[in-house]
């Protein structure tokens, strides 16, 4: 980097405080690593009470611990109860990330010490926001061990609740439904009931009596927003129950049952279902057997709605050409899309082709994913049952096409009249260079409602420099009013979370530039800084609390707008190491230098 002061050192910081204020007031709530203590992937094997030593010691020594990392290690009865034991002092804990922590155990070993763990977790009071006990395999039996936390207070706040490749299987299913269906009842009763978000169970063998038991819990619940559970060995029963349980869940946004048998039973009462959805956003319904008439039904409730469709996927379901098309034709309003995968099944060359021209005439191209896995167009193959139904269907929808184009031909002059008498004068258009080039709040509103997906796009997020200037271009046009904000947040959180999720990106090389451009750092080499620094205070103030935000840089940041005496040490931090972390409680050190 350039050689860089601060201007504090110089006392010339002119800010707005009342922005400063809110925005050191976000980052404080943000705490490093929020509260977390990791022991991630460090693979111990912690058997006997004095193996868990030091994990225990850690604990105890972690003031407001909020989430707890114990995936990729392993952890034997003993270890679980000592482990227990300093957990019941924890009653700020949120978050247990406890994926793969019985790596190598017998079954019989799993439920005994997730029982120590959870009875812990009653007993401190705590209040879980989020349980992750995937690729622990403690099969059926093992829902036992959870179960009494699943149904106790300590579950009732539950977001997030994740068992990946459990092996549950149907048993597992119906204990784990029963739980969820009391832990709902008994918050209830309190008058705040079990809000469950994200519901995760993929690879467990729930088939359809596992699927139709939590069904009926997601159908009490109402506020899933995400729920995955592919490959599961669900056919149509346990899919039109999941159907009807979804319909009554009006935030999902998305639903990823892929590797599972929908056949178009299963795939019409999904249809009906996702016609009364408004959030949905996901898709993923490869490999799912969804066939021709199950896609041209889906095809149906996308056309009617789902405005806000990022990802569709119906690869590998033997579907068929026209259905193909109708699914294509059927997103040509859908700006938020962004991926549309149909590899894998039965369109043949000329139709992949003619699918790239649909979307293409929709200015969606790059929406389409690869179809290099395309089975082919079988005219003469041996599904007979299908084929009379498809046949009929094909030429309904192969008249319909027609009569569509035709409608198109004769209409387009009148349709331009129509529209040009309706629009007042129309503004020139905008491209991403244009509104970067000049931004305004007029121009990125006027970019529609793609503006944030172009700007990401068009920003090489591997340059820090470039990433910086259009995060400065963005926020500069902040307006504390709708449509404004709204759009200045979105088209920062799609450049943001491209940049942060690269793994080339600098995070730490990043913020320097900012506050450097911010006049917040002086630079040796001439930059101009920006006018105002009220569009991008706002814009951090929005991003810190995003999830994206790298929790580390929070402190670095706060050094820079709080007037806290402490932080001055940590602004020195930054200069003399580059990077900085704001602990409270190793200020002192610092500042004693
Ligand atoms: C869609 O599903 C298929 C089949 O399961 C999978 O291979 C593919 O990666 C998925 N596509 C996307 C875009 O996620």
């Amino acid at each position: 980097w350039p050689w860089i002061y601060p201007r504090w050192m110089m006392g010339h910081v002119k800010m707005a405080s009342e922005d400063i204020t809110k925005l050191a007031e976000s980052l404080a709530k943000t705490k490093v690593g929020g509260g977390q203590l990791s022991f991630k992937g460090q693979s111990l094997k912690l058997n006997t009470a004095e193996d868990a030593e030091e994990v225990i010691k850690q604990i105890e020594e972690f003031d407001g611990l909020e989430a707890l990392r114990l995936e990729g290690n392993t952890v034997g009865v003993e270890a679980a109860k000592v482990i227990a034991k300093a957990l019941e002092k924890k009653s700020e804990l949120k978050r247990c990330h406890w994926s793969d922590m019985f790596t190598g155990r017998l079954r019989s070993e799993i439920p005994p010490a997730l029982i120590s763990l959870g009875d812990a977790l009653i007993a401190a009071g705590a209040q879980l926001v989020e349980l992750d006990l995937s690729d622990n395999a403690f099969g059926p039996d093992g829902v036992r061990g959870f179960e009494a936390l699943l149904k106790s207070p300590a579950c009732y706040t539950l977001q997030e609740l994740k068992l990946n490749n459990c092996g549950m299987g149907i048993g597992g299913g119906k204990i784990l439904a029963a739980a969820l269906k009391e832990c709902h009842r008994k918050s209830s009763a309190q008058g705040k009931p079990l809000a469950l978000k994200i519901f995760v169970a993929g690879r467990n063998r729930l088939e359809n009596d596992g699927a139709t038991a939590l069904a009926e819990a997601f159908g009490i619940i109402g506020t899933l927003e995400e729920v995955h559970m592919p490959q599961n060995g669900i056919n149509h029963p346990g899919i039109t129950a999941l159907a009807q349980a979804f319909s009554i869940n009006p935030l999902l946004k998305v639903i990823n049952l892929n590797d599972n048998t929908f056949t178009e039973k299963g795939a019409v009462a999904m249809a009906e279902t996702l016609k009364a959805l408004r959030q949905i956003e996901v898709i993923n319904f490869g490999d799912c057997l969804v066939r021709s008439k199950g896609a041209v039904a889906i095809a149906d409730a996308v056309k009617e709605g789902l405005h806000k469709l990022k990802e569709l996927n119906l690869s590998f379901c033997e579907i068929k050409r026209d259905a193909a098309l109708t699914v294509a034709e059927a997103i040509e309003d859908k700006t938020e899309l962004e991926k549309l995968d149909l590899n894998g099944n039965c369109l043949g060359e000329e139709v992949c082709e003619q699918l790239h021209e649909i979307l293409e005439g929709f200015n969606m191209a790059s929406v389409l994913g690869s179809l290099s896995d395309d089975e082919g167009d079988e005219d003469d193959d041996d599904e007979e049952e299908e084929d009379d139904e498809e046949e009929e269907e094909e030429e309904e929808q192969q008249q319909l096409k027609e009569r569509g184009a035709e409608e198109q031909e004769s209409l387009t002059p009148k349709k331009i009249i129509d529209s040009q008498a309706s629009t007042p004068v129309p503004s020139p258009p905008v491209d991403v260079a244009t509104f970067l080039a000049f931004p305004s709040p007029e121009k990125l509103l006027r970019l529609g409602p793609k503006c944030s997906v172009l700007i990401a796009q068009q920003t090489d997020t591997s340059d820090v420099e470039k990433v910086v200037a259009t995060l400065l271009r963005i926020s500069s046009v902040f307006k504390d009013e709708a449509p404004v904000k709204t759009a200045v947040h979105e088209t920062t959180d799609a450049l943001m979370k491209k940049a942060f999720g690269s793994a080339t990106f600098n995070s730490d090389a990043f913020i320097t530039n900012l506050l450097v451009h911010m006049g917040l750092l002086k630079s040796e080499e001439k930059i101009k800084t920006v006018p105002s620094l009220y569009g991008i205070l706002m814009t951090l103030n929005h991003m810190v609390q995003q999830d994206y935000f790298p929790k580390s840089l929070a402190p670095v940041l706060s050094a820079f707008v709080t007037n806290d005496e402490n932080c001055k040490a940590q602004r020195w931090n930054l200069l003399l190491n580059g990077t900085s972390y704001c602990d409270s409680n190793k200020v002192s050190d610092f500042s004693e230098n």
